[in-house]
């Protein structure tokens, strides 16, 4: 891990779950904690860069000179992604974004009702590194792949589908890594290459991540 290795770049980083909201007291979320994206902001502070967190609800604290916008929802996450990450030279999105939203959000508390099932219409949400990935001119940009069964495959697949310039292969079937825990184990997957990072704390596997980063940030365009 070099220190200087992100010296004067900016990089952006989105963490932590997003919610969507059913009625004022209820919403549709998942397990991540934020420990992985705000591991990988701790990192690139150290490898000199300046570091921006989109961070969804969340119980951490933030990592010293990161500055932090926090957000709730997909929507919420995908505006302050858009107003940041043209300004910034490395886009890392390791977010847990719910893919789908309630269509419709009750203005005020959703009743029983008197039978045993209920229906609920949910609508797609924005893709928030695809969105990024498509802007002109374009930060690097680095998405997660929270996968059960075999990661890699897939994590090529959205690589490619989302224009990516890495992606990180998390298999999240094991309760010992991935959402929550304080370790991880992960497979980084680029156009040219892929290179496994063995089970270890969410603070090395972050470092792995970004020595990673600066080497494929440094070396783009060479091949
Ligand atoms: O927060 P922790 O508890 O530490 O857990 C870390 C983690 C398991 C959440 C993290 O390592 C991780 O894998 N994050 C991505 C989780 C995820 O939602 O994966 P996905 O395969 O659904 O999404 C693929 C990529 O697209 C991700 O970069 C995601 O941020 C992005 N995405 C997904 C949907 C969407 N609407 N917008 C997006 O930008």
């Amino acid at each position: 891990f070099t220190s200087g290795a992100l010296a004067g770049l900016r990089v952006v980083i989105t963490a932590g779950p997003t919610r969507e909201a059913l009625d004022p007291v209820r919403y549709l979320s998942n397990h991540s904690s934020g420990k992985m994206g705000f591991a990988l902001a701790e990192a690139a502070v150290d490898a000199g860069a300046v570091t921006q967190l989109i961070s969804g609800p969340v119980t951490l604290d933030t990592p010293a000179h990161v500055s932090r916008r926090n957000v709730v929802s997909a929507r919420d996450m995908l505006a302050a992604s858009e107003e940041l990450a043209p300004h910034c030279d490395i886009f890392i999105a390791c977010a847990a974004v719910a893919d789908y939203r309630p269509l419709q959000a009750a203005a005020t508390k959703i009743k029983k009702i008197h039978a045993d099932s209920m229906e609920l219409a949910l609508v797609r949400n924005p893709d928030i590194v695809a969105t990024i990935a498509a802007l002109h001119p374009r930060p690097f940009t680095v998405g997660f792949a929270a996968e059960t069964g075999d990661p890699v495959d897939y994590a090529r697949d959205k690589l490619q589908r989302k224009n990516l310039d890495l992606i990180v292969a998390n298999d999240v079937s094991r309760s010992d890594i991935g959402f929550n825990s304080d370790s991880n184990a992960v497979t980084l997957v680029w156009p040219a290459g892929s290179r496994v990072l063995d089970m270890a704390s969410k603070n090395t596997i972050a470092r792995g991540i970004i020595t990673a980063i600066a080497d494929l940030y440094t070396h783009r365009g060479q091949e």
